[in-house]
């Protein structure tokens, strides 16, 4: 029986619902009993079905459920008429259950009748069209009424469940700056962005000199004269479309602070969390997450792999996506309280060019990918495919009759693994990679050639690390590094004397660096520095730039490091040595002969400075090289496919191919999850160090 009223026939039994103790913002900590939830819409659906579904929620292990981030227009169907009993109904089913709810405020969508009474809700592009009602995410942060109408709704929620032991935590909104909804070009915004310089600069002076707006005659007389950077003949100025990107993250920043102090109001026992996306550029998680308890993010392995990637398309990765993709999000978004993926595919999705299904086991891999770097709760979307609206051709846990789909036991299948593993510690990285907003968003301005980009280039260095199973923490170039035995900087392109000195701390007390191209260009205003690149890291690395280029893939570009020959891609710099030692000589083109990658040592530690984008034999030397100085244990180089990472004395073999795999463990090691033969799209955990692991 597959209709919406009768359900199927699995029976429910009381043992199937497995109370769990609560989770709450005191205890988010990195260790737990990582498990299974799912985001859930029973406003979808007839009530009737809503008790099937729990069932069938707890007999697949789920523990954690989210919902009501888009239930606006059915809480609040006119102004002030909440209507709060259908979802009191599906909390208090899940309660009863034992599953843990996390709500959401629903502002991501705000209701046709607000939208009547305040048009200037809407967000603006850049020419100056409205982002109409319709579809999702159309208000603009800065519209000051909004402020009001997100306050009062989420007031208005979090005093009504402030009692309710069901629920555990919130997310705040849906996805910030979803569809290119973090900059908006209203006039609320150029309110708001004439504030925000005022608070920035002294005065409109120190704005013009930061800035540079000489060039081109581009002068203000006064902040009021201040406009967003709307459409315009040719290019904006860098230097004001960056503070732009600045002035917009930061309204998000302050939009989820109001809304995180709403919520810790009505109940500061309950957690605040918001979930991010992949591969994101306009909003800095890092200062998004201040307000934060713990970051959540979206993941859509093979979405990604098709829609944000500069990477080919195998068949691989169209089948479970690209392993160091996904997991780059889970590092960046890991907090010291650990992170939870709030949506994980569940399927086949609605949104990439193309949709294919993923491999058999997938959805399964996935979790326990996410769970090997450090996620507490793995939650997917959605419950079951939706029978209306945009998203009817997207996957979920249960098929649109109500029938178990592909993912439903994969994710019940990884449930059952995961309380077998018990409590986890979090991740404990050796190695940080920088990773910075404000350098994403100046080289996305000026990217120089259409292949650069800073995921990409901050990806290569990074596969080289997760090749070799080294678990990675992504932190802001600001961040305290003195715990890390290595560093890796991929850029590091706005700097100042204040990174300088504390990059210099760090190294002259033993740490060892490895620091990518275009690094100390340019001041945080994203005008040259003064100096020659690397600026104010030239003590450090020992050297300056000569010359760069950009160059397209039809152009040889090879060079040798410490005697061997590697290819690199995209970007070269031709350098000169002062202090430092030339260990790289470029062997093609006109920069034939020239230093291509310094070396230097300072204090008790090194640095190393690699003047191009390099492909991955080159990223696999230089962070080898990196590894063995700062004594961190690493395994063979895996294959692309393979993935392993360590997690409070577990490893993780993670195929992310459709062929099987042999993993050759020592002979006393545990396997906790599967075995040595990891079938295609498979996964085993073993009781082992990732170093002492090999795979055929
Ligand atoms: C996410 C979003 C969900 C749903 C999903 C589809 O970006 O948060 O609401 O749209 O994608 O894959
Ligand atoms: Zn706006």
């Amino acid at each position: 029986m597959t209709d919406d009223t009768d359900g199927d026939s699995e029976e429910h039994s009381d043992e199937a619902a497995r109370p769990t103790p609560a989770l709450t913002a005191s205890d988010a900590s990195a260790t737990a009993t990582p498990c299974i939830g799912v985001c859930y819409f029973p406003e979808h659906w007839p009530r009737e079905r809503w008790e099937t579904d729990v069932e069938q929620m707890a007999e697949a292990g789920i523990e954690v459920v989210r919902m009501a981030e888009f239930s606006w227009g059915r809480l609040e169907p006119e102004r002030g008429a909440f209507d709060f009993e259908w979802l009191d109904t599906a909390v208090s089913l899940l309660g009863d259950a034992g599953i843990d709810v996390v709500l959401c405020t629903p502002t991501a969508t705000p209701p046709k009748w607000l939208i009547d009474e305040y048009p200037e809700i809407l967000q603006e592009e850049p020419d100056g069209t409205t982002r109409e009602f319709g579809s999702r995410r159309h208000y603009c942060f800065n519209s000051p009424v909004y402020r009001e109408e997100s306050k009062r709704v989420a007031r208005r929620m979090a005093e009504h469940y402030a009692d309710v032991d069901a629920v555990v935590g919130w997310q705040t909104d849906n996805e910030y700056g979803c569809h290119h909804t973090v900059r908006c070009y209203c006039d609320d915004c150029a309110a708001a962005f004439r504030e925000w310089c005022r608070d920035r600069y002294e005065s409109v002076d120190d704005l013009n000199e930061t800035w540079g707006t000489t060039f081109w005659s581009q002068q203000y007389g006064s902040f009021a004269a201040l406009q967003p950077p709307r459409h315009t003949a040719a290019e904006h100025h860098p230097s004001r479309l960056l503070d732009y990107a600045r002035f917009a993250n930061a309204s998000v920043v302050d939009y989820n602070e109001m809304q995180a102090d709403v919520l810790r109001e009505a109940n500061d026992e309950w957690f605040v969390t918001h979930n991010f996306m992949g591969h994101f550029d306009t909003l800095d998680a890092f200062s998004v997450s201040e307000s934060l308890d713990f970051a959540t993010w979206d993941s859509y392995p093979t979405g990604f792999a098709q829609d944000r990637n500069t990477e080919s398309v195998t068949e691989d990765r169209l089948r479970a996506g690209d392993p160091d993709q996904v997991s780059l999000n889970h590092d960046l978004y890991r907090g010291p309280a650990g992170f939870w993926v709030m949506e994980q595919q569940p399927g086949d999705v609605n949104w990439p060019p193309r949709c294919p299904q993923p491999g058999e086991g997938a959805m399964r891999l996935w979790a326990h990918q996410a769970v090997a770097h450090g996620a507490n709760v793995v939650s997917y979307f959605r419950w079951r495919r939706c029978r209306q609206g945009q998203e009817q051709y997207h996957a979920g846990l249960r098929k649109h009759d109500g029938s178990p789909d592909r993912g439903y036991e994969d994710a019940a299948r990884a449930a059952t693994e995961f309380e077998s593993l018990g409590d986890l510690d979090g991740v404990d990285a050796p190695v940080a990679l920088t990773f910075s907003y404000d350098d994403l968003w100046a080289l996305a301005e000026q990217p120089h050639s259409p292949d650069f980009d800073y995921w990409g280039l901050v990806g290569a260095f990074y596969r080289a690390l997760r090749a070799r199973g080294v678990q990675v923490d992504v932190v802001e170039p600001a961040t305290d590094l003195d715990g890390y035995e290595a560093v890796v900087a991929p850029t590091l392109h706005l700097a100042d004397e204040s990174l300088a000195t504390r990059l210099e701390s760090y190294v002259d007390d033993g740490g060892h660096l490895l620091l990518g191209p275009r690094s100390g260009y340019k001041l945080p205003g994203n005008r040259l520095q003064s100096d020659l690149a690397p600026g104010p890291l030239a003590s450090l690395v020992g050297g300056h730039v000569d010359q760069h280029e950009s160059l397209p893939e039809s152009v040889d570009t090879t060079l040798t490091y410490r005697g061997d020959a590697y290819d690199y891609r995209t970007w070269a710099e031709w350098l000169r040595p002062e202090t430092a030692d030339a260990v790289g000589e470029y062997t093609s083109g006109t920069a034939g002969g020239r230093p291509a990658v310094l070396d230097h040592v300072v204090g008790d530690g090194s640095v190393t400075y690699c003047g191009v984008w390099p492909e991955s034999d080159l990223a696999d030397a230089l962070v080898t090289d990196l590894l063995d100085r700062g004594g961190v244990a690493y395994s063979d180089r895996l294959p692309e496919t393979v993935r392993a990472a360590e997690r409070d004395g577990h490893t993780w073999v993670l195929n992310f191919s459709g062929d099987p795999i042999e993993v050759d463990a020592p002979d006393d090691a545990e396997w906790q999850v599967g075995d040595a033969s990891i079938p295609g799209y498979g996964v085993g955990v073993v009781g082992a160090a990732v170093a002492d692991l090999s795979v055929q």
